[in-house]
């Protein structure tokens, strides 16, 4: 799939999700599809006080693999991005923690999801949020204008990563913080087997290695560079969907077992980084 094939069809994917949760108020927390029940990548990220505290749509459309609010360090006064805000839940949660004079942008290219974030934003009556519409490869901000940068779950959708590492460091300031959760792979993998686990976590545009990951993050200019795993996914919890496409799941079961997770990304633009 080209890049521009790969983000039509995550497009879609997620206009559809988001007119679901919009007109059912089901929740829509499958990654590998919209009618996929409750997976274990998208379900429980978020405890029960937290997610009391923002509309039960927002809570209700989280498609995130982890919950980077709850492991990012916010402090009050700190402008937050949040990169592929979907239903906003995120964007929501940060804007609280950096109240009442920072600031929390949700950045989103669908607009089915960018209208589910704004209806949520009205219910919460938060008011230091703006959901901005455009892509992660080319962020809508100026340089050195952002202390965090958040993301749950996109950074794996893109088809141009590279890009997306260096849009970050682009606009956050000197020492601001990368602060995201993302399916991370770790270790050898045949790409058969790879191509069919990502598929049904959702990643059509194919997640990264661990290390490669890292030496993306280097070349962008990034340094305390970390990846913390999150969830381990086993091939227990992909058995029904790659029975379903004929793979023998005991038979590539050594292959997979620890290799895919969801991950926890830290990274810091230098601090002496020069302010053109
Ligand atoms: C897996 S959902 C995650 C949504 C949200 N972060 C959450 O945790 O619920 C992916 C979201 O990222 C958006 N997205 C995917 N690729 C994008 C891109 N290249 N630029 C901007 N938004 C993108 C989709 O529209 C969708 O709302």
């Amino acid at each position: 799939m080209s890049t521009v094939d790969v983000k039509d069809a995550v497009r879609k994917r997620y206009a559809q999700a988001a007119l679901r949760v919009g007109a059912t108020g089901a929740s829509c927390c499958g990654a590998s599809s919209v009618a996929d029940p409750c997976s274990p990548i998208t379900s429980n990220l978020y405890d029960t006080a937290e997610a009391e505290t923002v509309p039960e749509g927002a809570v209700l459309a989280s498609l995130g693999c982890g919950n980077p609010t709850a492991l990012a360090q916010l402090i009050p006064g700190e402008t937050v991005l949040d990169l592929g805000s979907g239903g906003g839940i995120d964007v929501l949660l940060s804007a609280r923690r950096v109240a009442p004079t920072g600031k929390a942008y949700g950045l989103d290219m669908t607009d089915e999801m960018l209208a589910l974030a704004r209806e949520n934003q009205r219910k919460a009556g938060i008011e230091n949020v703006e959901f901005l519409k455009g892509e992660i490869e080319n962020i809508p901000l100026p340089d050195n204008s952002v202390d965090v940068i958040i993301s749950n779950c996109v950074i794996n959708l893109s088809g141009d990563k590279d890009r997306v590492l260096s849009e970050a460091f682009r606009v956050l300031k000197p020492g601001g913080r990368l602060a995201v959760s993302d399916v991370v792979t770790r270790g050898e993998v045949p790409d058969l087997i790879r191509r069919d686990v990502l598929l049904w976590v959702g990643c059509i545009a194919g997640a990264l290695q661990d290390t490669e990951y890292v030496a993306k993050l280097a070349k962008a200019g990034f340094e305390a560079i970390s990846i913390e795993p999150t969830r381990i996914y086993n091939v227990e919890d992909a058995r029904v969907f790659l029975t379903g496409k004929g793979v023998n799941v005991d038979a590539i079961a050594p292959q997979v077992e620890g290799k895919f997770m969801s991950g926890f990304v830290r990274a810091v633009k230098p601090k002496d980084h020069p302010v053109k």
